[in-house]
């Protein structure tokens, strides 16, 4: 069966466990697997389900609390323990609300019940420094905002599962379609996906995940030097996502200000070169955590991307990146990504990005 832990969250651009498994499986090494990109953590935490030891890090906070809360859980039972404590604490409270200029979005996203539990958890999980609150944490952000017209298990107004739409065009979309938002006893619903996350139990192994920037790594995992020899990512798209304004209502729970505007430093590219100076500085930041042979396996996309040139930048950007020779080990795949439920909701055509996929072996 698949681990229950894998689905917790939707990501951008993630890959499926099956591509990870495979990639395992052809891999001679045994040390660690490092993701320096890892979203929602695909790579690590299918590695650590199969036994090896797994880090990862994103820039991103739902990407870290995520990834964090799948890869280093809690038990089932201090997850129902700390949801009790929660409950009877969001009982008492008196919340003040931080919506920013998005009142009104916020009124026709969620009941005022619902909004109060919201609010009340936004403020009380301490998600970056206890594993049991960022399981939660990690919890609520998959139910934040859904299609609660088919699912019982989304506190929000119909919306789509995996980005955050902006509020005005929401609010314009609820009143065209007549949607109130649901009543949501958020404590239920937290309840009922703990059991039913649980029912796959946690790998014994655990992972770390890091809350940072991949150009960082030599000195955020200076414990890992020499110990990685499997490395499988997915840096961010060339010209294709923005990861922090799509995420917008799940960054506000995590403790950001609620605003759906256009974000800088989100880690997009939309020029090859700067892109490609990009992808030199987070290989330099893995360099010294490479052990003398290591296998490299990237999936890389974008809208202008193509195979050869992909391949000949990654290659070029590797050597650059670790001084190291590097060969590739096959010729690539390419296959263009599943229309994505976002997409649909805007009717929006589908996406002409396209995915590559490469091996390489690093060499001494
Ligand atoms: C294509 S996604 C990876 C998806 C992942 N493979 C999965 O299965 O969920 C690329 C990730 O790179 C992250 N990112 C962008 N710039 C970064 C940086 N400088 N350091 C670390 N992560 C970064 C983004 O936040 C995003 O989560």
């Amino acid at each position: 069966m698949r681990h229950r832990f894998h689905s917790i969250c939707p990501y951008f651009a993630m890959f499926p466990e099956t591509f990870v498994e495979k990639h395992l499986a052809a891999s001679r090494f045994n040390g660690v697997v490092y993701d320096p990109f890892c979203g929602r953590g695909t790579a690590v935490f299918e590695s650590l389900v199969r036994g090896r030891s797994a880090a990862g890090c994103d820039i991103h906070p739902v990407a870290a609390c995520v990834t964090g809360a799948k890869c280093d859980s809690p038990t089932w039972l201090e997850v129902i323990h700390r949801l009790s404590e929660l409950e009877a604490e969001c009982l008492e409270s008196q919340v003040t609300p931080d919506q920013g200029e998005l009142g009104e979005f916020f009124s026709l996203c969620f009941a005022p019940d619902t909004l109060r539990q919201v609010e009340f958890l936004r403020d009380a999980l301490d998600w970056q420094s206890d594993r049991t609150d960022r399981f939660v944490a990690a919890l609520c952000l998959g139910a934040l905002h859904g299609e609660s017209h088919r699912s019982p298990n989304y506190f929000s107004n119909r919306m789509p599962r995996t980005i955050s739409t902006k509020a005005a065009y929401s609010v314009r979309w609820w009143r065209r379609h007549n949607c109130e938002p649901p009543e949501r006893d958020v404590f239920s619903i937290l309840r009922h996906m703990t059991g039913y996350r649980y029912r796959t139990p946690p790998p014994a192994m655990r992972g770390e995940v890091v809350l940072g920037d991949a150009r960082d790594a030599a000195s955020t995992f200076r414990h890992l030097r020499g110990k990685v020899t499997d490395v499988i990512t997915s840096p961010p798209y060339l010209d294709t996502t923005n990861y922090r304004e799509d995420q917008w209502l799940r960054l506000w729970f995590l403790g950001e200000k609620a605003t759906d505007r256009q974000a800088r430093g989100d880690g997009r590219h939309y020029h090859l070169d700067s892109y490609c100076t990009f992808l030199i500085e987070a290989w330099a930041g893995m360099r010294q955590l490479l052990d003398g042979a290591a296998r490299i396996v990237i999936r890389i996309g974008g809208r202008r991307l193509g195979k050869s040139e992909a391949m000949d930048m990654l290659r070029e950007s590797l050597e650059a990146g670790l001084g190291r020779s590097t060969r590739l080990m096959d010729g690539g795949v390419s296959s263009r990504p599943k229309r994505s439920q976002a997409n649909a909701f805007r009717g929006a055509r589908p996406s002409p990005t396209m995915e590559h996929d490469f091996c390489f072996l690093v060499g001494a």
